[in-house]
């Protein structure tokens, strides 16, 4: 199948992220497209899946990767979706557990789209992506710097998609022979 993976970040890590997904998807047989959303003018044509993914910043999806979500909406729900945000999850807590949750994207998001899945995942940070003051209050929280992404964690999330986009099994005789599914099933488009 043909997946558009969409992202929208400001230094970098979100597009590793997406470019990360891209190649587990390529590796288990179907065609990526990777393309920053903020130069995104159209829904992505001819593809049979999407992908898409933010930096969380201040607690919300970035505007570019919100706007492409509520523009699109209507051609985003007749296709299998998954979202990604990526932040600073699980690598802070105590006070900055809150700025640290899986945003909604749009607040209507589950009014307009049904996403496959929805996940969360660690990001990058780093002394330079924030002002003296982001930087004080940031520490004195305990936040760490650093490059915090999970590429075991991706590579399964993607691994996911991959299997639920794979073509449905030969034959109901498949199913009473037995055999156990290594996956779910792939999505049904006529949601
Ligand atoms: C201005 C700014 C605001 C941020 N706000 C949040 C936030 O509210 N919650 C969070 O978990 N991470 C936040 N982060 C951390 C980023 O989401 C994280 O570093 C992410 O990996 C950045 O992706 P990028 O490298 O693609 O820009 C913020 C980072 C910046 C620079």
């Amino acid at each position: 199948m043909r997946v558009f993976i969409g992202y929208v970040g400001e230094h970098g890590s979100t597009r590793g992220i997406a470019e990360r997904i891209a190649a587990t998807l390529t590796a288990q047989g179907h065609q990526a497209d990777v393309a920053d959303l903020a130069d995104a003018r159209t829904a992505a044509p001819d593809h049979d899946a999407c992908v898409l993914g933010s930096a969380v910043h201040n607690g919300r999806w970035m505007p570019a990767a919100a706007e492409y979500l509520r523009r699109y909406a209507p051609e985003l729900a007749r296709q299998p979706l998954w979202l990604f945000s990526v932040g600073l999850a699980r690598v802070l807590g105590g006070p900055l557990e809150r700025w640290s949750r899986n945003p909604e994207p749009l607040p209507s998001v589950r009014d307009l789209l049904a996403p496959a899945d929805h996940h969360l995942f660690a990001g990058a940070f780093e002394r330079e992506h924030t002002t003296w003051a982001g930087h004080v209050f940031f520490r004195a929280l305990g936040g760490h710097y650093g490059d915090h992404r999970d590429w075991r964690e991706i590579d399964a999330w993607a691994t996911g998609i991959a299997h639920r986009l794979l073509p449905v099994p030969p034959t109901k005789e498949h199913h009473r022979s037995g055999c156990t599914q290594d996956h779910p099933g792939p999505l049904t488009q006529d949601r």
